[in-house]
């Protein structure tokens, strides 16, 4: 059995996609378990980028099993616009599940998700707009409408009801909005049901069922261990647990049936969103690495804040997920620096610390503590062997494996799905 978890070690966007597209040529299965179209995974094949927000990477190999767990939160429209636009593309959608207890997104709760941002002003969390939180809140407050619901028309039309009589109450008495009409929901999402249906299974059976044929099972992390609910940089997080214990929730699995937990770390830190974030660069180095490193949303197209890379944050991910190696991505975007840092600890009203705080107040107080190491000047992108790498940049990963004790088995050195180094 090889069933292996990709979880993101930082605050999203740590180059996953990659990761797990290279990881998905070995896997039978792949499945994502939380999140949703929040998500945003950028995979470059041949001269052709794909850009995923719901559907797993491995839709783009044909013969893989592609799964939708039940922690997923999906928006049909969005959902079906990506399958339309992977079938232009020629990708098949035969092998894609979506599990039949998923939650589904609203118009209203991506209307909420504004009004709610607009009404915070200044104290935002910076969401991606695509009512995410709402639509978990809904399902944690038992008033949510799931993907089985929506292949029962009058079941839908009966539920809606039921959750409208609250939300509207939401809308028009605390946002000063618009109330919304069930009738208009229900007709409106019609087509995208019909799209859907055929997709829609028990995927927790699926796996199970998967697992008993001896297959591989690959299950791909989307956002980062500092945007956990729980493990994250509270309350400027998303709404679900993106860390490793959110993949038996939110795929219908135990916990004895995973084997292995890789963390992607990028080898700089970015972070999209407000919240603090102690090695942020607000120089010319920071710009460097957003140009360089092309740190932009994938799926707001917002600059990412970029900083040096922080050895308690990835101590802190290593932790929470039990991780069993790491996937050291864009190093390549380094090249070129005389000198790199790496945030060791943090100075905290005079006081060092060494783990990473959980309240966020204290976070933003924390100054960090860097230690200094020489930069490489050559292009890395065609390196395959570890020992081909420049010393100094072989330098950083071992003293990075040094300090959080795991090994960097894989190492990011280009966009592209052969450019990386596997050790
Ligand atoms: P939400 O998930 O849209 O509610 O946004 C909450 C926070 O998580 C915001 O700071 C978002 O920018 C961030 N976020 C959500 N998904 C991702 C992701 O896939 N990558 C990076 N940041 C994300």
């Amino acid at each position: 059995m090889s069933n292996k978890i990709v979880i993101g070690t930082q605050w999203g966007d740590e180059g996953k996609g990659k990761i797990t597209d290279m990881l998905a040529e070995t896997a039978d299965v792949i499945v994502r378990f939380g999140g949703g179209n929040n998500a945003g995974h950028t995979v470059i094949v041949g001269d052709e980028k794909f850009e995923l927000h719901l559907i797993p990477s491995g839709i783009l190999y044909p013969e893989k099993v592609n799964v939708i767990g039940n922690g997923v939160v999906i928006d049909p429209e969005a959902m079906v616009e990506e399958m339309q636009g992977l079938r232009e593309r020629g990708i098949s959608l035969d092998k894609l599940f979506i599990s039949e207890t998923a939650h589904i997104i609203m118009p209203y709760h991506r209307l909420l998700d504004h009004l709610e941002e607009k009404r915070k002003g200044a104290g935002k969390i910076g969401t991606t707009g695509k009512g995410i939180g709402p639509a978990y809140t809904d399902k944690v407050a038992r008033r949510g409408i799931r993907m089985i619901d929506l292949l029962d028309k009058d079941r839908f039309y009966r539920k809606l009801t039921d959750t409208l009589a609250y939300q509207n109450l939401v809308l028009e008495r605390v946002y000063n909005s618009e109330p919304v009409q069930a009738e208009e929901i229900v007709e409106q999402y019609q087509p995208y049901i019909d799209e859907l249906r055929l997709h829609v299974t028990n995927t927790s059976l699926l796996l199970e069922e998967a697992r008993e044929e001896r297959k591989k099972i690959f299950f791909e992390g989307a956002q980062g261990t500092l945007l956990d609910i729980d493990y994250g940089t509270y309350p400027f997080v998303t709404s679900s647990n993106p860390t490793a214990g959110g993949v038996c929730t939110g795929a219908g699995i135990g916990p004895t049936r995973i084997d292995d937990v890789i963390g992607v770390a990028k080898a700089y830190l970015t972070r999209v969103g407000e919240g603090p974030f102690p090695t942020e660069l607000q120089d010319e180095i920071g710009e460097l690495l957003r140009e360089k490193g092309h740190e932009y949303g994938v799926t707001t197209g917002r600059p990412r804040r970029c900083g040096w890379f922080d050895v308690l944050i990835l101590r802190h991910a290593f932790r929470v997920n039990g991780l069993t190696e790491i996937a050291l991505t864009k190093l390549d975007v380094l090249s070129g620096l005389e000198e790199i840092k790496l945030c060791t600890g943090y100075r905290y009203r005079g006081e060092l610390i060494k783990e990473f705080p959980a309240e966020v107040e204290h976070l933003s107080e924390c100054e960090p503590v860097y230690e200094t190491l020489p930069g490489w000047d050559e292009d890395i992108t065609s390196v395959r062997d570890y020992n081909n790498l420049p010393e100094n940049a072989r330098r950083y990963i071992e003293r990075i494996e040094e300090l959080v004790k795991v090994p960097v088995k894989i190492i990011g050195t280009g966009p592209k799905r052969e450019e990386a180094i596997r050790r």
